[in-house]
Order: structure tokens, then sequence, then C-alpha cells
């Protein structure tokens, strides 16, 4: 079995050498080949997705990716976050797990990855309008609504599907599909709700939601809210599956320049990342559940200085291991 690592930009390799010293730990048996990948590849080869990278993925078991960006790509033609998406889109990985839990909130959000105006048409007409597009083949929507409403079965059966229907054509079609998906599945309530509600909704009563599925903007978007609403960014981890292929996964945070080279970024987005990685990626729920469990434990025991604590990335690393080794 093998994981492709790819540490990422800025504060990335800094939370995933504490999911390389994890890994270690808890799968000694899987091999960790090490890429590179963002602004890391950009200044090593010219671009942000090797083809030795792209081969390497495609290959590999799962991809286990820290957050890519830097400052000094912002402006520039060629970008990191430009691999990222050509990433996600050549391994087809169109289902993106962001779930974010605390005290009386459970709320998983499916955010369509492979489409919508990620992926459109842009570009600047002669005038100078520039442009991007938002566009949607329905069975781009069929698939990730048939995922969502197959993982509420196995929550509690309630699917809020978010869109504009009230002004986008493609949010109109989103909802029609979703809505016919929805018959084979009669056993899970399904609601519609626009995304500025939903958007209000998820701070004012986050309790009330269950699975949310959504396209690639909204998703982005809420997903980030959802994790503030349940502790902060540093906390939100996530899946990106495919039909049959290695999925991603990677922290819902991005790589924090603000906070980089100072060793106090919270790995902990970076570990439910890894955790999730052993339960979508590689067959193994139980080391994921230790590992979620461990955690926890660290969470209350060593909190980093975004959540009020003074514990630095290391001491936070080293407060898992030392539960997993318990
Ligand atoms: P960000 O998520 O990097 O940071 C937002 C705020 O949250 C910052 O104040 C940061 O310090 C804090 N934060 C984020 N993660 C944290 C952690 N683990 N511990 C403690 N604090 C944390 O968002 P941004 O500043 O808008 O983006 C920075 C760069 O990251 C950009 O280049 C962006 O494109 C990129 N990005 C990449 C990914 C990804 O690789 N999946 C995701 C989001 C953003
Ligand atoms: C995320 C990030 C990415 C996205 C960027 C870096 C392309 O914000 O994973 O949420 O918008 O999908
Ligand atoms: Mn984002």
């Amino acid at each position: 079995m093998r994981v492709v690592l790819l540490p990422g930009d800025c504060i990335g390799p800094e939370v995933m050498a504490e999911a390389r010293r994890v890994l270690e730990v808890v799968s000694p048996d899987v091999e960790l080949d090490e890429q590179l990948f963002g602004a890391a590849a950009i200044r090593a080869t010219g671009e942000p997705l090797p083809e030795a990278t792209l081969e390497a993925c495609r290959g590999a078991e799962a991809i286990l990716k820290a957050p890519i960006g830097a400052p000094e790509f912002e402006a520039a033609d060629v970008r990191p976050e430009q691999g990222l998406m050509r990433l996600r889109s050549e391994l087809d990985v169109y289902a993106n797990l962001r779930p974010a839990r605390r005290d009386g909130i459970d709320v998983l959000i499916v955010r369509e990855l492979v489409g919508g105006i990620y992926y459109g048409a842009r570009g600047v007409r002669e005038d100078g309008t520039v442009f991007d597009t938002c566009e949607y083949h329905p069975s781009q929507v069929d698939r990730v609504a048939r995922c969502a409403f197959e993982l509420a079965r196995a929550r509690r059966s309630h699917v809020t599907s978010v869109d504009k229907a009230n002004v986008l054509e493609t949010s109109r079609m989103w909802r029609r599909v979703v809505t016919e998906v929805a018959r084979d599945f009669a056993d899970v309530e399904l609601e519609h709700m626009l995304v500025d509600n939903a958007a209000m909704q998820l701070i004012q009563a986050p309790e009330r939601f269950d699975v949310l599925v959504t396209d690639n903007m909204f998703g982005d978007i809420l997903s980030d809210e959802a994790a503030a609403v349940t502790g902060g960014l540093g906390l939100a981890g996530s899946a990106s599956l495919g039909d049959g292929g290695p999925g991603i996964f990677e922290p819902v945070h991005g790589s924090a320049p603000d906070i980089a080279g100072r060793g106090i970024a919270n790995p902990a987005a970076m570990l439910r990342s890894t955790a999730l990685m052993f339960a979508h990626g590689l067959g193994r729920p139980l080391v994921a559940r230790r590992l979620e469990e461990a955690v926890d434990w660290a969470l209350a025991d060593s909190p980093t200085p975004d959540l009020g604590g003074e514990a630095t990335t290391r001491e936070f690393g080293e407060a898992v291991l030392a539960r997993l080794r318990v």
C-alpha cells in the first residue's frame, strides 16, 4: 500500500510533519511517497502539478495533502491553486466530504468538487469585460446527490440541498435533478434551501442540519463557515472521493501565510484528514476511530493558540502520539 504525501506550502510542511509521525506509528506497513506540489513545485519545475507527481498520485492508494498557496504567486499567471484544481479534476474526485461537529452540532457538507464556476469557461473580452461561467451537466449533479443521500442514510437521514434557484439556471437544474434522485431514497428526507438563507441558518441554527449537498463554489464558502461555527478552521478535515480511484484527503483550511514558520499552526485538521483517509481511502475504520479519539483528547489536553491554548504544532502532535501509544 502506497500513500502519496503532498506537504504543501507555508504551514503545509509544519502540519504534514505531524501527520507523517502519526502514520509511522499507526500504519508502519504503508509506504509514504512524498511528491512535489503547489508553490514548492512551481519553484522547482515551473508548474504546480508536475507530471511525475500526477503519475505517482494516480497509482497510489490515497493522497494525503497539506494546504498549498503562497503570497509570492498570488498575482502570477501560474499559481499553486491551479495545480490543486487540475489534480482534483484528473482524479475526478467529485464528492468532497467536509464534516463539522461539536456538542449538539453534526453537519456533513458534501461539496461538488470538479465542476461549476471553478471549471467553466473564463476569459477577457475585447472591451475589457472579464468573465467566469458556471456550468453543470445533470449527470454531475446526479452523482454527487446520490453520494449525499447514501451518506445521509448512515446518519440522520436528512439532506438539505443548497442552491440559488431563484436566480441561476444551473441551480434550477440542480434542484430538479436532486429532487429526481430523492425518489430513489424514500427513507431520506429532502429539503431545498437558498444559499443566502443556508449561510444564515448555519450560524443561527446549525443543529438543524444533517447532510448539506451543494455546488463547488457554495460548498467552498459554507464549509469555512461550518468550520468556524464548530471551533475554527484549524479543526476541519476533508475527504475528496470519486468512483474507484484514489481519494484526496486534505484540511479545509489554507496555507495560513500569516502564521507560517512559527510552529503554532493547529495540526488537528490535517490529522482529522488523515483519519478520514484511513476510513474512506484505506479501509481501516478502526485506525480512523483511534486517531480521531486521540485528536479529540489532544484538543482538550494541549490546544494550540487558535483555540486559546499555548501548545505548539509539535506539542499537539506529541499529545496525539502519547494518546495513541496508551
Ligand atoms: P487560510 O485558511 O490559509 O487562513 C485563514 C485564517 O485561518 C488565517 O488567519 C490563518 O492563520 C487561520 N488558520 C488556517 N489554518 C489554521 C491552522 N491549521 N491553525 C491555526 N490557524 C489557522 O486562508 P487564506 O489566508 O485566505 O489563504 C491562504 C492561502 O491558502 C491562499 O493562497 C489560498 O489560495 C490557499 N488555500 C489553500 C487551500 C488548500 O490547499 N486546500 C485551502 C484554502 C486556501
Ligand atoms: C479549498 C480551497 C480551494 C478551493 C482553493 C485553494 C482552490 O479554498 O480547498 O477549500 O477553493 O477549492
Ligand atoms: Mn476553501
